[in-house]
């Protein structure tokens, strides 16, 4: 695992974002794992400044996003189809038939999440983007998600919930209860994985990330075991690390 400090988020920001676009840039048909949240938007701004000055293009980019909420249907504003569709994809030439999400508002989610994992499987994600959530989460994968497990619904956790309050939610009512995820077998097996984490009330979480167990407890520990991670954090996120 390599664990990169940076001074300032806008520099985390540019080395992400840098690596990324290098990637795109050095590959004919890259395959890139987005994350929602606000953790990535820095990253996503880069692109499209990047874009924009005509340093990068997304065409040859095939595209996957984590995970959704359950009962949401792509085109609702708070979906997170939606969030990467307008913090990102409308603003790049990314073409919308490579563009791959899980759909939380089909009748048999089983076959949905079937779906997705064979699509992930014919076309392997060389770079999956990554946040950590308030109880330790890698995409929808709470607490208690089996290690190895695939795409799955799952019943979000309290904190995930709350937290879902920051991406556009007016109530707590409103929030979807139940999400749809890769799995942690699913991330494990994209070729590299980048971490990110930003502020301070991410260092403990950072901290078991990186040093504690690898349990289904805390489901970001699962990172340890992968061979290829960069884990990339401002300094209040690394505060805790010796
Ligand atoms: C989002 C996702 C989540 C977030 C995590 C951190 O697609 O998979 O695991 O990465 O909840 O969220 P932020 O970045 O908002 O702190």
């Amino acid at each position: 695992m390599k664990i990169l400090v940076f001074e300032k988020e806008e520099y985390l920001d540019a080395y992400v974002g840098e690596y990324i676009c290098h990637f795109i840039r050095n590959h004919s048909q890259p395959v890139i794992g987005f994350a929602t949240g606000s953790t990535p938007l820095g990253v996503y701004r880069y692109f499209i400044d990047n874009y924009q000055a005509q340093k990068v293009s997304f065409r040859q980019v095939k595209a996957f996003n984590l995970d959704e909420y359950v009962g949401l249907t792509p085109s609702h504003p708070r979906s997170f189809a939606s969030a990467m569709k307008n913090e990102l994809f409308s603003h790049i030439d990314i073409l919308p038939e490579n563009i791959n999400a899980l759909d939380g508002s089909k009748e048999d989610m089983i076959q949905e999440c079937q779906r997705y994992e064979s699509l992930i499987d014919a076309n392997p994600i060389d770079i999956q983007i990554l946040g950590i959530g308030m109880d330790g989460h890698i995409a929808y994968n709470e607490p208690g998600s089996p290690l190895d497990g695939a795409c799955h619904v799952v019943d979000l956790h309290q904190e995930s919930i709350e937290s879902s309050l920051d991406y556009g939610f007016d109530h707590i009512e409103d929030v979807p209860t139940q999400g749809v995820t890769q799995g942690i077998g699913t991330i494990m097996k994209a070729k590299q994985l980048i971490m990110m984490a930003k502020g301070e009330k991410k260092a403990d979480l950072v901290k078991r990330m990186i040093y504690g167990e690898v349990t289904s407890d805390f489901p970001s520990s699962i990172i340890q075991r992968h061979p290829n991670v960069i884990v990339c954090l401002d300094r209040s996120a690394a505060s805790q690390l010796k």
